[in-house]
């Protein structure tokens, strides 16, 4: 019989993540916070894991058009108020590291509007060119 053995707690790096199946020999690895609000953590690992190079990370961009399809998937599983509610917590890790984004933030984590929160994250989308990560 074999018992597939997982190895979690702190894997917020691909090399952390090789390390973890190359040290224990584990057959799975459970991610948790490391994806919360950067979903793309998964496929950089499996890329890492397979190439040994890292994937280019997600501009702005990418990171507003996973955010508005987050909330839509929120708003209708939870319902408006709840749905809106429960995605201000994701706002500061989508958009982590991006310069002069404070103005954004607050509006994102303060606003109970849908429509008023979709149509700054559209602007965002539109104006993702003029934003820059300062990390
Ligand atoms: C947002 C979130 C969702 C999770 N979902 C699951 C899940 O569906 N099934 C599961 O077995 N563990 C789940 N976990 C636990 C993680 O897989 C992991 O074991 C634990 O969070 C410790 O890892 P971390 O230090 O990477 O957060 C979840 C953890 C987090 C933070």
């Amino acid at each position: 019989m074999h018992i597939p053995i997982f190895g979690n707690g702190d894997i917020n790096s691909p090399e952390k993540a090789l390390e973890y199946r190359n040290k224990y020999g584990v057959d799975g690895i459970m991610i948790g916070r490391a994806s919360i609000g950067y979903p793309w953590f998964f496929n950089e690992v499996k890329h890492f894991m397979k190439t040994g190079t890292h994937l280019t990370p997600p501009g702005v961009k990418e990171r507003v058009q996973a955010a508005k399809d987050h909330l839509t998937m929120s708003v209708n599983w939870k319902g408006e108020g709840l749905g809106i509610a429960e995605m201000k917590r994701h706002y500061t890790n989508y958009f982590k590291g991006i310069s002069h984004f404070k103005e954004h933030r607050l509006k994102l984590v303060t606003s109970n509007d849908l429509t008023e929160i979709m149509d700054l994250l559209t602007m965002l989308e539109e104006n993702a060119g003029d934003f820059e990560f300062s990390l």
